[in-house]
């Protein structure tokens, strides 16, 4: 049991990743605070991953909730040792049709919410604790009608880049894990995009993929594991890809293979 005792924060835990994550979390011992917009899928996460987890309903950019729900979790959980902060949405931002709403809105969501989720936690976080922001691969590869959601992700190294420094002297260590194509609800959330187009991307993508698939959740789940225990104690700062190869090697896939 690698978190036994431990007290977990994870933002967006009431699906796709951080849903597995805080499974994960608790299978090695951990008592979890999820946190998520939609109260039906808050309850039945709850219900799946029993009473060592406990649900709350956040908008993660209202400023004013996400403080008094921190402090909500740790009246109900004590000191956090761990944060995953990992609430996020895709947006499509295309050149040449983007509103500067929509473009504000994802930047709020994947970018300034991560900071103030590790800012607003901060009061209840142990010295020693483990903070995990998700990133993406796509921080890093250029993908066309992403500017925005690119732009956060990139940021979000940069961020854990300077709050580990911030953090250092109390012993919190502040790290990315950055997935790939992981199979989540995130794919379907598109409400144009239909079900066969979902397949026809998982297709697309996984000529792409070095190892030829798409990921698990619970793959990247294990990866915040290792991030978030002492089994990562001297790793500071890093972005931790989790993407079948795809950044290391992008012309890996089978596409490039012929
Ligand atoms: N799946 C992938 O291929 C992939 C790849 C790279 C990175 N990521 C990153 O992984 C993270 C989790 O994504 P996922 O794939 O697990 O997708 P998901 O299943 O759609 O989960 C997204 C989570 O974020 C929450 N969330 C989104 N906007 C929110 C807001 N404004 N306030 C509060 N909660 C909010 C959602 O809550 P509600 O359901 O209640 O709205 C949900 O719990 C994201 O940061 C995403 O960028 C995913």
């Amino acid at each position: 049991m690698r978190l036994q005792g431990k007290k977990a924060l994870i933002t967006g835990g009431n699906s796709g990743i951080g849903l597995a994550t805080a499974k994960l979390f608790i299978d090695e011992g951990a008592e979890v605070a999820i946190t998520g917009r939609n109260q039906q899928t808050l309850d039945e996460a709850v219900a799946f991953l029993g009473h060592k987890a406990h649900g709350f309903r956040l908008e993660i950019t209202d400023s004013g909730a996400r403080k008094q729900v921190f402090q909500q979790i740790s009246g109900k959980l004590g000191k956090l040792d761990i944060v995953f902060a990992n609430a996020g949405v895709p947006g499509n931002t295309p050149a040449g049709s983007t509103s500067e709403d929509l473009f504000r809105q994802v930047i709020d969501t994947n970018l300034t919410s991560v900071f103030f989720t590790v800012e607003d936690s901060l009061p209840y976080v142990q010295d020693g604790a483990s903070i995990v922001l998700n990133g993406s691969v796509i921080g890093t590869l250029g993908q066309p009608g992403y500017a925005a959601y690119a732009a956060t992700k990139a940021g979000v190294r940069a961020l854990a880049r300077s709050l580990a420094a911030d953090l250092s002297p109390r012993g919190i260590r502040v790290n990315v894990v950055a997935p790939g194509a992981t199979k989540t609800p995130i794919w379907s959330r598109n409400a144009s995009r239909s079900e066969e187009q979902v397949s026809g991307l998982e297709a697309q993508l996984s000529r792409i993929i070095p190892l030829g698939r798409m990921g698990e959740a619970e793959e990247i789940a294990k990866a915040v594991l290792f991030l978030a225990s002492d089994d990562s104690s001297y790793i500071q700062g890093v972005e931790l890809f989790v993407d079948g190869g795809l950044t290391g090697t992008p012309f890996g896939g089978a596409a490039s293979r012929g």
